[in-house]
């Protein structure tokens, strides 16, 4: 058998999809975590990491204002000494410049809250509730230099129910978000980009 792929995943903030990700991979997974990596040093994630033995790290972004090549640089530096084979970006919340994406296209995963190409970017309940969409869900895609635009890897539909507001949405959507990222970072990793379609 071929050695596990390494994978490290970037956080901004609480880490669900970070535990659902590193819970996931044991066994005969194709990959195992190898950093869990913020731009918030106070990031909860970061904790939850380290409470499942999960080596930690955080590149506080704020010092770099504008200068997201030299934020991502500093990125770069802490990600080459995990050696990852895979990123997953879960609710890491920075903007990645062309040079970052382009220097891991085809390596690097994120989960969009929203049924892509719909709704790209933020508040993504709260748009699919005022369209009066009658479903919303989750996304895992490629990342690519267009924000939210790379190839789709699977989707999870979620019924929207009468009296659903964005939090409530949210909550049954992030439901999803723990099954949909394992099962397509399971796929990912063994070198299957067939898209997975949940439920
Ligand atoms: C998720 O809804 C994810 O789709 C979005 O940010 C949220 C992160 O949640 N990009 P968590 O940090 O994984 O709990």
């Amino acid at each position: 058998m071929t050695d596990p792929k390494r994978v490290a995943i970037l956080i901004s903030g609480s880490g669900s999809n970070m535990v659902a990700l590193a819970e996931s991979m044991t066994g005969d997974h194709p990959a195992r975590p190898v950093l869990v990596l913020s731009n918030d040093p106070g990031a909860k994630g970061l904790d939850r990491a380290r409470a499942i033995g999960i080596p930690v790290a955080a590149v506080d972004h704020r010092p770099f204002g504008k200068d997201r090549a030299a934020f991502e640089a500093a990125l770069m530096d802490r990600l080459a000494e995990a050696r990852p084979d895979i990123l997953c970006l879960a609710g890491f919340m920075r903007v990645l410049t062309p040079g970052f994406t382009e220097a891991w296209a085809g390596r690097m995963l994120n989960i969009h809250p929203s049924l892509l190409p719909n709704y790209r970017g933020l508040h993504t309940h709260a748009r699919a509730l005022e369209a009066g969409d009658a479903e919303a869900g989750c996304t895992v895609h490629e990342v690519t230099a267009e924000l939210d635009g790379g190839p789709i890897l699977g989707q999870a539909r979620v019924p929207v129910l009468p009296d659903d507001t964005a939090d409530t949405l949210a909550a049954r959507v992030l439901v999803q978000e723990h099954a949909l990222y394992p099962a397509v970072l399971r796929r990912f990793a063994a070198g299957d980009r067939t898209p997975v379609l949940l439920p």
